[in-house]
């Protein structure tokens, strides 16, 4: 493995971002599960924390994948959204989403949202910087 797998490695570790909530009426939709916009900017925000948390950078979003809405999530249960980088380019970041969802009464989870977020390091002039410092500060 390279000094920058490494390092990737274990940025990657660091900055995984775990994120549970309970959903309550607030967050509900007239079928009286989540609502998928809700949902959305949930997501959106572990992953923008999962990728500041590995970069420790400004950031902003260029693009999501394809988001799967894989299973209804029922008001009055519990979600978990767990955010992981899974691909670190020169200026850019890829971060996976899964959100997955429990009953509050019995064990067990499934995964109901998945998706995938890209984000780019800015300068102060809002240009694309390098996600990783060059390798002779990585060490430190
Ligand atoms: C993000 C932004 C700075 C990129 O500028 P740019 O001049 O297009 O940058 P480049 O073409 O040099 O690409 C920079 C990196 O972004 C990646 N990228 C560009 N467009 C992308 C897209 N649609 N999806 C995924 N990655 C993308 C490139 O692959 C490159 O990655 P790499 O350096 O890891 O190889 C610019 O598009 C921007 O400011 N967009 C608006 C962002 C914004 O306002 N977001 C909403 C609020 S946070």
């Amino acid at each position: 493995m390279t000094p920058r797998e490494q390092e990737i490695q274990r940025r990657t570790e660091l900055s995984e971002t775990r994120v549970t909530k309970a959903v309550f009426p607030p967050t509900t939709n007239h079928h009286n599960t989540l609502f998928g916009g809700t949902a959305l900017a949930w997501m959106d925000e572990v992953s923008f924390i999962a990728a500041t948390r590995f970069c420790r950078l400004p950031l902003v979003t260029v693009s999501s994948d394809r988001i799967d809405f894989n299973h209804a999530i029922p008001a009055g249960s519990i979600v978990e959204l767990v955010g992981r980088v899974i691909k670190v380019g020169n200026t850019s970041l890829k971060v996976e989403v899964n959100v997955y969802v429990e009953s509050m009464y019995s064990d067990g989870r499934e995964q109901a949202i998945s998706g995938v977020f890209s984000f780019v390091a800015i300068g102060e002039d809002k240009k694309p910087i390098p996600v990783l410092p060059e390798p002779a500060q990585a060490a430190e």
